[in-house]
């Protein structure tokens, strides 16, 4: 290793309910007008960037490699390689933790990382047949073959494909996984909505004592008379116990107590962070905000429990770190339902969990609920998938620096079972 991967700054655009703020925006448009905010307020000359990786869920048709279209889109060096990843809701942690691996290699000294989601506009696909007619009557030499491409195409065949939340393996929703580990971890709708009423009040929160103004860069949409755009939009700070507690379950209507309240929404967003090699950011005059000092990925099979790989890859994540749970002064957790969030805590808790599934003669730790998500988390923020690892380690970071708080931790979890985690330390 030869150097550290140093975070130096990071920012993202406003967080908006899909179908909302930014839906006749194009998806390149959304991380360009972050990426250039963030080189235009850390001061950079674009020529230092010497890599792009972009983490992106659900591709857009016209852009094969996100990542690369935002080089050029966004005038970085034209000889900058990039590339876009894809690892569903913790992506653009495998970002991140992709240009950490460049930049202690020396491969890279500047990197550019982060990700966007467009939910407003999914690449909505054909079905195989429809497909393969259109491709065989492209290719037909006759009108007469031309219409012979469709023979084999019926009525079903003709709606229109649109991606879903599903697990491929198991046809179980996102939240459907999440009720399943309501019911296994016997954590109750009440305790759900006290976490999601408390994501929406630190949330609020962030933004009026103007933390998250400062890591938020306004987007100007052009259309429609043009405005900027500049919060986000889904924070409730008007929600209540009771209001939450009215909400009826989504994913299991009869027994169920996964609600709109208590999960992430559908998301438009984009988030980048700049990673240099601590030497390169002090010789440009920079200060780095944490250093990246382990990180870890660990899958579950999606038939269990779909959501818990943070509860296996934080431990994985600290070992690497020569640390324990309780050295850790910050976190920050995706909550993509307060469900998930709950039984991750509920198993880092548990002694049983540890002896049986981590091979430990004690439970990982207790993580104090004061520590986690200070400024909000993705139930109130919002959740574009490929921007949030960004939008956390962005946050940590400058959380950490605010506090002086030597060590701090972000945990993902996404679908096929896989979890991310990545421990920061200050410089
Ligand atoms: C849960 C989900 C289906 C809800 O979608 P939705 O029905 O469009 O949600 P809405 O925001 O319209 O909320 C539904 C209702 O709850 C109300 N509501 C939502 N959150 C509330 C809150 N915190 N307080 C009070 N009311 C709230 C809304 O006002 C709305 O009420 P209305 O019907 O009277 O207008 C959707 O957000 C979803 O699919 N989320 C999960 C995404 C996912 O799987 N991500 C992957 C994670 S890894």
């Amino acid at each position: 290793m030869t150097s550290r991967a140093a975070i130096v700054a990071g920012l993202r655009t406003p967080f908006v309910r899909a179908g909302t703020s930014f839906a006749q925006l194009d998806v390149l448009e959304l991380a360009r007008s972050v990426t250039l905010e963030l080189l235009q307020r850390t001061d950079l000359d674009p020529a230092e960037v010497d890599h792009v990786i972009y983490g992106n869920v659900t591709r857009p048709v016209p852009y094969s490699n996100l990542a690369r279209e935002l080089v050029l889109a966004a005038g970085l060096p034209r000889t900058s390689p990039a590339d876009t990843v894809t690892l569903a809701c913790a992506s653009a942690c495998q970002a991140i933790t992709d240009a950490t691996n460049l930049i202690e290699r020396g491969y890279a000294e500047v990197v550019i990382a982060g990700g966007v989601e467009m939910l407003s506009n999914v690449p909505i696909s054909l079905s195989p047949p429809l497909a393969r007619a259109l491709v065989s009557a492209s290719q037909a030499r006759s009108m007469r073959q031309r219409i012979t491409s469709f023979t084999n195409v019926g009525l079903k065949d003709l709606p229109p494909v649109a991606p879903t939340i599903t697990e491929t393996s198991t046809g179980l929703s996102m939240g459907q996984s999440a009720e399943l580990m309501a019911k296994l971890n016997g954590i109750s709708r009440a305790d759900q909505d006290a976490w999601a009423l408390g994501s929406h009040r630190k949330a609020a929160a962030a933004w009026q004592d103007g933390r998250l103004a400062a890591e938020v860069a306004p987007v100007y949409v052009t259309t429609n008379g043009g405005r900027a755009v500049t919060r986000d939009n889904h924070i409730r700070a008007d929600t209540s116990l009771e209001k939450l507690a009215q909400l009826r379950p989504v994913f299991d209507r009869a027994y169920g107590t996964v609600t709109a309240g208590n999960s992430s929404p559908l998301t438009d967003g984009a988030a980048s962070v700049l990673l240099m090699s601590e030497e390169r950011a002090r010789s440009l005059g920079l200060q780095p905000k944490a250093i990246v000092k382990s990180y870890a990925y660990t899958a579950v099979d999606p038939a269990g429990q779909l959501l818990l790989g943070p509860a296996y890859a934080i431990p994985r994540a600290m070992e690497r770190a020569g640390l324990s749970l309780e050295d850790i002064e910050l976190v920050e957790m995706h909550e993509a339902f307060a469900a998930q969030v709950l039984s991750t805590l509920q198993k880092l808790e548990s002694d049983d969990f540890a002896r049986e599934e981590l091979g430990r003669s004690r439970a990982v730790g207790c993580i104090d609920p004061d520590r986690i998500n200070v400024s909000g988390g993705s139930i109130a923020l919002g959740h574009p998938f490929g921007a949030t690892g960004a939008r956390c380690v962005t946050t940590l970071a400058n959380e950490m620096e605010r506090r002086s708080a030597a060590l701090g931790l972000v945990s993902v979890c996404a679908a096929g079972g896989v979890g991310a985690a990545i421990v920061l330390e200050r410089p």
